[in-house]
């Protein structure tokens, strides 16, 4: 097995939320036990594009200065080595929101996520010198390219128009709902 760079998924044990909380917040978007068997069949769908999924995410994030800009070192110019290793990691997190058991272990690894975005633990994982933290307000908005652009991907399984759409939405509940656990060190108080 290859190891990703800076994946600490089994190393990271405690998550401030608890099972609870996230069944809350799991109630809150709506995602039941139909979107949890559609999350599979899409991580089923997508295992075998990951590679172009990630082309078409960090072409996105590439073409837009103020999102390469978190990427980049005191000299404007993007750190390919802090590129490179985060997309392994975001390759891997495709396949995790999918494939994993929404248990204590992914919540304590969704703690260490929303860390990373933040003055606590950005560029440490990397060792890099790059911007303190990544704006929440981008990590709000990029909720929908990271879940539009999945679309044309889930097509190609050449499954029905209705197991797309399943498939599609379950995958953007996931994404609303792990952003909004990410938010929790942005705002550490009235969470
Ligand atoms: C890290 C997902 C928004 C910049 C990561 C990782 C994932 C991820 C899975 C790797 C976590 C790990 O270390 O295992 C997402 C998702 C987003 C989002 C799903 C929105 C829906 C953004 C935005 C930016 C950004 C808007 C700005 C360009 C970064 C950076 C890292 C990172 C710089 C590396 C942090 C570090 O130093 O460890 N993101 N992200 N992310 N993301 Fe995001």
């Amino acid at each position: 097995m290859t190891t990703i760079s800076g994946y600490e998924y089994e190393t990271v044990t405690t998550s401030p939320v608890t099972p609870e909380e996230l069944q809350l917040l799991k109630a809150s978007v709506l995602f039941g036990p139909a979107d949890e068997a559609a999350l599979r069949q899409a991580g089923e769908v997508l295992a075998n594009q990951i590679e172009d999924v990630l082309d078409v995410w960090y072409g996105f994030i590439g073409s837009h200065h103020h999102l390469r800009a978190q990427f980049s070192g005191p000299d404007g110019e993007p750190v390919s080595r802090y590129l490179d290793a985060v997309r392994g990691r975001f390759g891997q997190w495709i396949w995790d929101t999918c494939e994993r058991p929404w248990d204590e272990q992914w919540l304590a690894y969704q703690n260490e996520i929303g860390l990373r975005h933040t003055p606590y633990k950005k560029n440490r994982t990397d060792r890099v010198e790059s911007t303190t933290h990544v704006p929440l307000r981008y990590l709000i908005a990029l909720i929908y390219p990271i879940t539009a652009t999945v679309r044309p991907f889930l097509e190609k399984s050449g499954r029905t128009a209705d197991e797309v759409d399943a498939m599609q939405e379950s995958w953007r509940k996931a994404v609303i709902l792990q952003v909004a656990l990410w938010t929790r060190p942005y705002a550490p108080g009235p969470w």
